[in-house]
């Protein structure tokens, strides 16, 4: 993969070295060059010790040969052997200067799209109808659109589905219960407690048999395509895609009601994926069940374990729908990649739905199809997180809390005008929440604390989100606009550092797109603004002894860090204001 990425440029004249020294043949990549935190040294090639049995001679000879065929005058300052046989490598300070003052006028900064792009369809956010959002979903949402945005930002084509829950049977018992509050097709009622509408559904219909048997005979109706039940069906899904919508807008997502793809979609397309999985020898009756047993997957007794394609009593169910959403976004799709932003719970699930589609050649060897699973939130007791009065939290409520957090962090400092710092409060509230979720490593659970994740110091938003502020404040303040052919000087540390440190963007879009690893760039993020605030506290730019072309330069690499900052937190899904 080319990402305009330093350690790709070193690693291709390191196997350069290789091939005249040696005579063996490695890619860029297999050259494992590493960032160095060591002092004098920017990167580490470590390659050498993992050729050494291949080439037959000590890992150090190997080093040491690659040092001295290294053709790299232009780019490399310095090399040595280091340790076991490690190559250390000190960047030259003119290519460095070059290549940041370069980036100015790049409006991807440094990143080259992929040269083989690949097409993904990315499942996430997936909520439940006549369901209230709750925080699995927020996550999944949170961490979808980083994605969505990362992959596309990497070069791939990338299409969003809402894999919604809006079909199946208890559509049956939240049909009658409309009707019995008075619904009509067309409308003028809405639901004010989604939660509280269906529970008091599922009550009714564990108390009482009647509403029980007219709930089951609505699911045949609704199965059977009749218009009236349809229509109903169709004002709930509504109902609940409002307040989906609702709280996309406050988070800033860009999930449409387009991109809702919600399990009843799949519904033309069930009887003909079971046939043909019939047809292919893939199914066994078991307990009068129709099921696919993937090889590999047992219960704890150890016998096979089942995916149900079509139940006892004919009907379909979540795994028979999953199977039938792969073989549609590979087959009439055309998809190469797929994703699901699911909770971890439902990894077998996934295994098992992943298995089956290779039997039947949904997925081939050229897709590939993965779980992106994560963690739970945990409130400050270390449990799930739950309200005071013990039920679940509510999304639109912790959402509006979070932006009242927020408003009291920036009243503190900011001399903005109310209005001004309404929407800056948004931004920061916003922003702690989903960059709480994202700077977490995504299969990890992680603890939601409000004083943590507006802390203006460490590894938040709040704190990327002042940097870049205090970037905009030095650039206004100078009454300039660094011009692109600027030449950037590097006469001190704190300069060095920080022209290399903008110059990694590639290499941490790489990190966390290869890996779906959004906390990858959060990572790096949050290391630039630390290199940034380290050249703000040790390089005066505007005070008056400092030397014009001093301060032109590091007018650019303030503009820079800014880009930078400004472009990866969009990459996170969140804003950048210039003044807070
Ligand atoms: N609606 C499901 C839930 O809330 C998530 C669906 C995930 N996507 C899928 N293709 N199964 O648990």
């Amino acid at each position: 993969m080319a990402y305009g990425d330093v350690g790709i440029e070193l690693g291709a004249r390191v196997a350069a070295a290789l091939r005249r020294g040696l005579g063996v043949e490695i890619t860029p990549a297999e050259a494992v060059i590493r960032p160095s935190t060591r002092d004098g040294v920017d990167y580490q090639c470590n390659a050498a010790m993992s050729l050494a049995k291949k080439v037959g001679k000590p890992p150090r000879e190997v080093a040491r040969s690659i040092v001295d065929n290294l053709d790299s005058a232009d780019l490399v300052a310095t090399t040595e052997v280091a340790g076991p046989g490690f190559v250390n490598i000190r960047l030259s300070d003119a290519w460095l200067a070059g290549r940041a003052a370069a980036l100015l006028g790049d409006d991807r900064l440094g990143v080259d799209p992929v040269p083989d792009p690949r097409r993904y369809a990315l499942d996430y956010s997936s909520p439940n109808v006549a369901k209230e959002m709750h925080v699995g979903h927020l996550r999944s949402t949170i961490i979808g659109d980083a994605l969505l945005r990362l992959l596309r930002f990497a070069g791939h084509e990338v299409t969003p589905h809402n894999h919604v829950g809006d079909w199946g049977t208890p559509f049956g018992m939240l049909i009658e219960h409309l009707l019995d509050e008075g619904w009509t097709p067309d409308g003028g009622h809405s639901i004010s407690d989604l939660n509280g509408f269906y529970q008091a559904a599922r009550a009714k219909f564990d108390a009482d048999p009647v509403f029980a048997d007219r709930s089951r005979k609505r699911v045949v109706a609704l199965q059977g395509g009749d218009e009236a039940t349809l229509a109903l069906w169709r004002r709930l899904v509504e109902e609940s895609s409002r307040h989906f919508q609702k709280v996309y807008g406050m988070l800033g997502i860009e999930l449409t009601p387009e991109d809702m793809y919600g399990e009843s979609f799949y519904n033309p397309y069930l009887d003909d994926t079971i046939a043909d999985l019939e047809a292919k020898g893939l199914t066994r009756v078991s307990d009068g069940a129709v099921c696919v047993f993937p090889p590999g997957f047992s219960n704890r007794e150890g016998e096979p374990l089942p995916l149900i394609v079509r139940k006892g009593d004919g009907g379909y169910g979540y795994a028979t729908t999953d199977l039938a959403t792969a073989r549609y976004w590979t087959g009439e799709r055309g998809m190469t990649d797929l994703l699901y932003v699911v909770g971890t719970p439902q990894a077998q699930h996934f295994a098992m739905v992943f298995a089956a589609s290779r039997m039947a050649g949904y997925l081939t060897d050229d897709h590939t199809a993965e779980h992106i699973g994560f963690g739970s939130i945990l409130g400050e007791d270390g449990k799930t997180i739950r309200t005071r009065a013990g039920g679940s939290v509510k999304l639109v409520e912790l959402l509006e809390d979070a932006v009242d957090n927020a408003a009291k962090t920036v009243a503190e400092r900011s001399s903005l005008d109310a209005d001004a710092q309404a929407a800056v409060a948004r931004a920061v509230g916003i922003g702690a929440v989903k960059y709480a979720d994202l700077s977490n490593d995504r299969e990890k659970d992680y603890v939601f604390t409000w004083s943590r994740m507006l802390a203006k110091e460490g590894n938040t938003s709040v704190y990327l989100q002042y940097a870049n502020a205090r970037c905009h404040s030095v650039l206004t303040k100078s009454g300039t606009t660094p011009a692109a052919d600027t030449e950037v000087l590097l006469g001190s540390p704190a300069e060095r550092a920080l022209a290399l440190a903008l110059l990694r963007l590639p290499a941490a879009v790489e990190a966390a797109a290869t890996a779906y690893a959004p906390h990858k760039l959060c990572g790096y993020l949050y290391e630039l603004a630390t290199t940034f605030t380290a050249f703000y506290d040790g390089c005066p730019i505007l005070k008056p002894d400092v030397p014009a072309e001093v301060r032109a330069s590091r007018l650019v690499l303030t503009a820079l860090t800014s880009a930078v900052l400004t472009r990866g937190l969009e990459l996170l899904g969140i804003e950048a204001p210039r003044e807070l």
